[in-house]
């Protein structure tokens, strides 16, 4: 893929983003993780990830132990420490497991580093060469909200598994796939009055656009409320949606992340599907768990929708919640947390269409949320 050819889908799609920064996808994501090994075991069984790469002792990497999964376009990389020392313990005690490298393809990394870093974003890696036999890899990076960071990968001139250094990991332990096609947006957690701050750096420090924007009337229950923005690059390909706490009679989502993670970071990871319905049984069968709405969201329904390709009997069996928008329609639905701290969770969600993020759904799954919030007496 060039550059050259994503150009015009720039000016369609987003014509208030700037091309200075042209992304070609997401890379990878990064977790550091207390136990690579066994957050490998889960990611395959779970969800249906297939092994890739490894690097740790046996391919000469002494500090840290790392196994890359993939699915289809999604890459995850989840890493240990494997000394006391290490910076990764910080970033443990402090979150947990959690994300910490959100990776974007491009096709110069030393021009998305110059790029960003004249305009004000802080240096987490300068433009870093990485070869092996297979060829060269150039990364640079950047800082975020907390201790997440972006790092930009340029793989042109790379023909091996995964990056320099790591070796392919062949495992005797294959389950299937579960229809994950590729990463829809990424959701961020920040903290009182954070949001705009973060609008703002995705704007001037990245070319991106507000594409949507949520106050706390669109997205409040009795109890709790919150703010979000969707920022999108040109060519739509990563949307980051910001979300920021909001006055409430009680304590909102966001703050209870913000609590257990001990500051800003990812909250949720929304995974693509083409049939939501054989992806979400699939994973419930292996051990995810999703959140309930109640039956009465399915009395109505389709008058508030309007007609959908898909049977209602499924959608209500399996709690799958549907929206529209101007261009169509989508299903999703949402994980509880995969780790004991209520911190990350994922979204699967099905785009019929439109291009928007269910917010006809917000105050069902809020209140949902707010169940599982009161079993954990933290709302
Ligand atoms: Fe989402």
């Amino acid at each position: 893929m060039s550059i050259t050819s994503i150009t015009p889908e720039l000016e369609k799609i987003n014509p208030a983003a700037a091309d200075f920064l042209p992304l070609l996808g997401t890379d990878y994501i990064e977790f550091y993780v207390g136990n690579a090994k066994q957050a490998a075991h889960y990611y395959k069984t779970a969800f249906g990830f297939q092994s890739l790469a490894y690097a740790g002792l046996e391919t000469g990497v002494k500090d840290r132990t790392s196994y890359v999964l993939v699915q289809d376009k999604i890459r995850l990389v989840l890493t240990t420490p494997m000394t006391k020392d290490d910076p990764i313990n910080d970033h443990l005690r402090t979150h947990g497991d959690g994300v910490r490298v959100i990776a974007l393809w491009v096709d110069d990394a030393r021009k998305a580093w110059e790029e960003t870093t004249q305009r004000g974003a802080i240096s987490y890696m300068e433009p870093t060469v990485e070869k092996d036999a297979d060829g060269e890899v150039v990364k640079s990076g950047i800082k975020l909200y907390g201790d997440t960071v972006h790092i930009f990968v340029e793989r042109k001139n790379y023909h091996g598994t995964f990056l320099p250094g790591y070796k392919p990991w062949k495992s005797a332990y294959n389950p299937p796939t579960t229809g994950l096609k590729y990463v829809d947006h990424m959701v961020a957690n920040v903290g009182w009055n954070q949001m705009n701050k973060w609008v703002e750096f995705y704007e001037k420090v990245m070319g991106f656009a507000n594409l949507l924007s949520f106050d706390d009337k669109d997205i409040s229950t009795e109890y709790s409320a919150l703010m979000s923005k969707v920022m999108s690059n040109g060519n739509g390909r990563i949307k980051f949606p910001i979300n920021e706490p909001a006055e409430g009679k009680k304590r909102s989502q966001i703050e209870e992340y913000l609590d257990f993670y001990n500051g800003e970071g990812v909250q949720h990871i929304a995974v693509a599907t083409d049939d939501i319905v054989k992806t979400v049984r699939d994973l419930m069968s292996r051990g995810v768990e999703f959140l309930k709405v109640p039956s009465s969201y399915y009395e109505g329904l389709l008058e508030r929708t309007g007609p959908i390709d898909e049977d209602l009997a499924p959608l209500a069996e399996l709690g799958i919640l549907v929206d529209v928008d101007d261009e169509g329609y989508l299903l999703q639905l949402f994980s509880k947390p995969v780790e004991d701290r209520p911190t990350l969770f994922y979204e699967i969600i099905q785009r019929k269409g439109a291009k928007s993020f269910g917010k006809g759904n917000f105050k069902a799954l809020f209140e949902a949320i707010e169940r599982e919030q009161e079993s954990r007496g933290t709302l």
